[in-house]
């Protein structure tokens, strides 16, 4: 009894199966309550899908890795709070595939950007930054003014999300190339930028 913990450190296969229950008991103990906890799946009320062109935008944020520098995830402090608003609900985010919470601020979060800036601003900045924050060392993205969107896949992507569980009509997705198609990456972008975190009252 004294030496059990030689025993199990020299015996590699032992030692491989206490860490796999270890670990498997923790899990267990983080994860099985979430799924249970209507609070963390349940959509706040008010919460609504993107529109095709919202979605379209999505993925040109997730194209230009802006969530290497953004992170959309307000947490519960006061810091925060003050600065960004209500903080981040799990209700938000659940038809959110992938998540883009992020976890590095160079800029600041945008979780709730949404309806903080006017369009002209945001295109303005997403430019050339230094038009109106001279001390900006975010990077311009001009040739989002240029890209316009064919919509050829528009619809598809919002299917895969219906397969998600993401409540798309059959109406959004019969007329999502016809949103998009013509629109630049800009005005995608720029519509996806102000929906973030306008929809919890
Ligand atoms: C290299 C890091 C970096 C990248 C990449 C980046 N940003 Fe930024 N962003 C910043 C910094 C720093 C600021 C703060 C200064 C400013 O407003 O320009 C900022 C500010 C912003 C703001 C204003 C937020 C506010 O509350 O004032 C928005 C909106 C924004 N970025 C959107 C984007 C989008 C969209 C992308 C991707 C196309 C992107 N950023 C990519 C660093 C970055």
């Amino acid at each position: 009894m004294k030496n059990a913990h030689e025993l199990i450190e020299k015996n590699v296969g032992l030692l491989t199966v206490l860490i796999l229950i270890a670990i498997s008991f923790g899990a267990m103990v983080q994860i099985t309550p979430l799924m249970f906890q209507q609070q963390v799946m349940e959509p706040v009320t008010g919460l609504r899908p993107y529109t095709a062109l919202e979605l379209e935008g999505r993925d040109i944020y997730i194209r230009e890795g802006c969530v290497g520098c953004h992170s959309q995830m307000i947490r519960p402090f006061r810091a925060e709070t003050e600065r960004y608003g209500h903080y981040s609900v799990a209700g938000e985010s659940v038809w959110e595939h992938p998540f883009l919470w992020g976890s590095k601020r160079t800029g600041p979060d945008l979780a709730r950007v949404g309806g903080r800036y006017s369009d002209e601003w945001h295109r303005v900045h997403l430019l050339n930054p230094r038009n109106v924050v001279p001390e900006s060392n975010m990077p311009g993205f001009p040739w989002l003014a240029e890209n316009t969107l064919n919509g050829e896949l528009t619809a598809e992507k919002m299917e895969v999300f219906r397969g998600f569980g993401v409540p798309y009509t059959d109406e959004d997705i019969a007329g999502a190339k016809a949103a998009v198609q013509g629109k630049t990456e800009m005005q995608a972008l720029i519509a996806y930028l102000q929906s973030l975190g306008t929809h919890l009252k």
